[in-house]
């Protein structure tokens, strides 16, 4: 059976995954601070809305929308004019619905804003930055069991998701709560010093229904936009 792929727009990358990541999968985006994982993740949303138009959400609940639309501008990655493909949501926005329906917990305000942004939008992409902060906010009680529900809600929608994992200095695990068992695949970004130099590195850890590359691959970010080098 074919598999339909998104592409993820990083020179280098969907060649060496068969084309790129199958429709509907549930991605987890691992790295330290500082790796460029918002980055990564925006840069997806906002090719496939810019050269496709795919429509997609970022839900940023680390930082603020603005704070989050100016980083992405500066890399040149311009809100302007996507509009209608790019919807990206904040957690003040999630407050102020939960204001409005008092009787209702965060995490059914969040379902009910994504589920309305796919009948209303049609969002292909969903970004979760991050996912250990849905999980507090959420105040999931058994979080194995409720991410277990939240990754299948998510399949359910019928959209490619991204959800970006913190991993902590010093530790190689990619996530807390057994969550890179539950995905589809897995992304790691790496920062390593050489002798006077920090390089970000790529690695596909992990990708459901595809031949992929295993190497960690030197990620560079400049005009073009990001590049794994794989010669
Ligand atoms: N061209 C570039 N190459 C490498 N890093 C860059 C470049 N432009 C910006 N950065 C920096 O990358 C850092 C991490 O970006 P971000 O996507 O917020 O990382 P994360 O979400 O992993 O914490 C930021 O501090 C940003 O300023
Ligand atoms: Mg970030």
């Amino acid at each position: 059976m074919k598999v339909n792929r998104v592409n993820t727009y990083v020179k280098g990358l969907d060649e060496v995954m068969q084309g790129g990541i199958p429709e509907g999968s549930v991605i987890l985006v691992a790295g330290k601070p500082g790796t460029m994982k918002s980055s990564f993740a925006f840069n997806i949303l906002y090719h496939n809305a810019n050269r496709e138009d795919k429509a997609g959400v970022y839900v940023t609940l680390e930082q603020g929308r603005d704070s989050l639309l100016t980083n992405m501008d500066g890399l040149g990655m311009k809100l302007g004019g996507l509009e209608k493909e790019i919807s990206v949501l904040d957690l003040g926005m999630i407050r102020k619905k939960l204001v409005q329906l008092t009787n209702q917990t965060w995490m059914e305000v969040f379902k009910m804003y994504l589920k309305n942004l796919k009948k209303n939008m049609d969002i292909d992409l969903v970004v979760i930055d991050s996912l250990p902060i849905l999980e507090v906010m959420a105040r999931f009680d058994s979080p194995r069991e409720e991410l277990f529900h939240f990754f299948e809600w998510l399949r359910d929608m019928d959209v490619t998701a991204f959800l970006i994992t913190e991993m902590e200095q010093g530790s190689d695990k990619f996530c807390s709560n057994s969550e890179d068992f539950l995905a589809d695949g897995i992304f790691h970004l790496d920062l390593r010093r050489d002798e006077n130099d920090v390089k970000l590195w790529f690695s596909i850890v992990k990708m459901r229904q595809t031949h992929h590359s295993r190497s960690y691959l030197p990620l560079i970010f400049d005009k073009d936009g990001f590049e794994v080098v794989t010669d």
